[in-house]
């Protein structure tokens, strides 16, 4: 199993921005309680911004362009896994690039 995007960011509720495990994480671990896998966190070389007007225009501008923001550790090991389940926020009424 691969986590998509380690952000993991809060922006309105209860001043909490950076969280130590999201919602993706969060159902990563449940998933994982029933069906043997590893986890993975992809993290993005470019994290986002933590004021939350500026993550929504770039997100818009990446999403628009459909990007492929780069990510800080490749996963070479995706390869050996018969199944990946990606996992992702829902950012801009679709999965996060
Ligand atoms: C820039 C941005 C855009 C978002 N757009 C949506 C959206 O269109 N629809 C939605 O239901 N939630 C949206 N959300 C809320 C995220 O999906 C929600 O916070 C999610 O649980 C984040 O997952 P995480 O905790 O794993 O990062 C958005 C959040 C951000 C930061």
């Amino acid at each position: 199993m691969v986590l998509k995007h380690g952000e993991q960011r809060n922006y309105h509720y209860d001043g909490r921005t950076h969280l130590k495990v999201g919602n993706t994480e969060r159902l990563a671990q449940m998933i994982s309680r029933y069906i043997d896998c590893d986890l993975r966190r992809i993290l993005l070389a470019y994290p986002y911004s933590d004021d939350y007007e500026q993550t929504v225009q770039r997100n818009v501008r990446e999403q628009d362009s459909d990007a492929r923001p780069a990510i800080a550790s490749p996963l070479p090991e995706v390869d050996h896994y018969d199944t990946v389940l990606l996992g992702s926020p829902i950012w801009k009424t679709s999965a996060h690039p």
